[in-house]
């Protein structure tokens, strides 16, 4: 049976740090409320002229050397982002230039918001068991700095930029979770919940970029529920319980969040990767960026066996159950 193997892992973040102090000296915060409330305690933020774009380069070119691969070997580039450089073209386009990739093959984005890089890994999983491409490029890259409301308190201290990307190549497997690779992926989404978390402009409504908006506490709730309702579907479907998961890696949005949803399922709290508390939010590059220093600090190794999953504006959310 034809499987999608990550052969290799790359991240990259803007040198910049802002700091829950910084932000107390910009909007009425403290570092106390930001950590109680979220788990964040700093996110990096691009420099001016650093775009999105840029970092997921970055990253990619990392993910290649780890794969051991050259630009040219990839025949698919998918760069999940809500923060494009440029409205068109997609910023794959341009990372497929940056990289040098010259052989004509397809480059595309992915809009799935917080769930991007979810929702790009299934696209490139499916693409590569029906034969059309062997090794794929998914990456997600976001600069959100851009698209917030540095005055509103309620959303400007919960984002960071950032970029994560891994190299997706065909491989063969005998069909059962012991497989190497990705093992199953379920992606949903509910468009009703769409003004919950928006950005309010666009070039077909307002012809500008907009802002971030977002009523936290109901996404919160929303977001207790369809994680751990998508989390149990792959699970089932796969036949594995909490207790197999040698590592989860979720969507880095908000500390209860992700540990609620690991006790809900029976992870230990010992396999849940943070970086959230150095990141903040990065979107579709939290979980790439995540899976990244995870492989590289030895806490995910070959054979283990990893869950994903994310939920973001849409609302859109999704899960990946995968052996690395
Ligand atoms: C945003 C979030 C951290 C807010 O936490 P919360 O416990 O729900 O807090 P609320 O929004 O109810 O606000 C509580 C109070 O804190 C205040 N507050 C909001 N942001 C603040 C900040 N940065 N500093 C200090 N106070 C703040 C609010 O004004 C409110 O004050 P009030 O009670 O006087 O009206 C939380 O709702 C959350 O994480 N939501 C999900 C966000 C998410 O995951 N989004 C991305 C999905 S991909």
């Amino acid at each position: 049976m034809r499987r999608s193997i990550i052969t290799g892992t790359g991240s990259f973040l803007p040198e910049k740090v802002l700091t829950n102090a910084d932000l107390a000296k910009m909007v009425d915060t403290t570092d106390e409320w930001i950590t109680t409330r979220t788990g964040i305690r700093q996110r990096h933020v691009a420099a001016d002229g650093e775009l999105t774009s840029d970092l997921a380069t970055a990253a990619a070119e990392r993910a290649l050397e780890a794969a051991g691969r050259k630009a040219d070997h990839i025949d698919l580039v998918l760069v999940a982002t809500s923060t494009p450089d440029q409205t068109f073209p997609a910023t794959a386009a341009t990372v497929q230039a940056n990289l040098g990739i010259t052989n004509a093959s397809p480059a595309f984005d992915v809009q799935a918001v917080c769930s991007g890089f979810v929702y790009a890994l299934t696209t490139a999983d499916a693409f590569i068991r029906s034969g059309q491409h062997e090794r794929v490029l998914v990456i997600g890259a976001e600069t959100f700095s851009r698209i917030l409301d540095w005055n509103d308190r309620s959303t400007c201290v919960l984002f960071g930029d950032g970029a994560g990307a891994v190299v997706l190549e065909a491989g063969e497997g005998e069909g059962t979770a012991r497989d190497r690779g990705i093992l199953i992926s379920r992606l949903h989404a509910d468009g009703r919940q769409r003004d919950l978390l928006y950005v309010d402009g666009g070039p077909s409504s307002t012809r500008t970029v907009g802002h971030l908006r977002m009523k936290g506490r109901e996404v919160f709730r929303h977001a207790v529920t369809r994680i751990a309702e998508v989390m149990e579907e792959v699970m089932e479907e796969a036949g594995v319980r909490g207790e197999e998961i040698d590592l989860f890696v979720p969507h880095q949005a908000n500390i209860r969040i992700l540990m609620g949803t690991a006790r809900k399922l029976g992870i230990d709290p010992e396999k849940v990767f943070v970086t959230l508390d150095r990141h903040g939010n990065t979107s579709a590059a939290s979980i790439p960026l995540a899976l990244d220093e995870a492989v590289r600090g030895g806490h995910a190794r070959r054979g283990d066996l990893v869950l994903l999953e994310a939920m973001g504006g849409g609302f859109t959310w999704g899960a990946s159950l995968l052996r690395l």
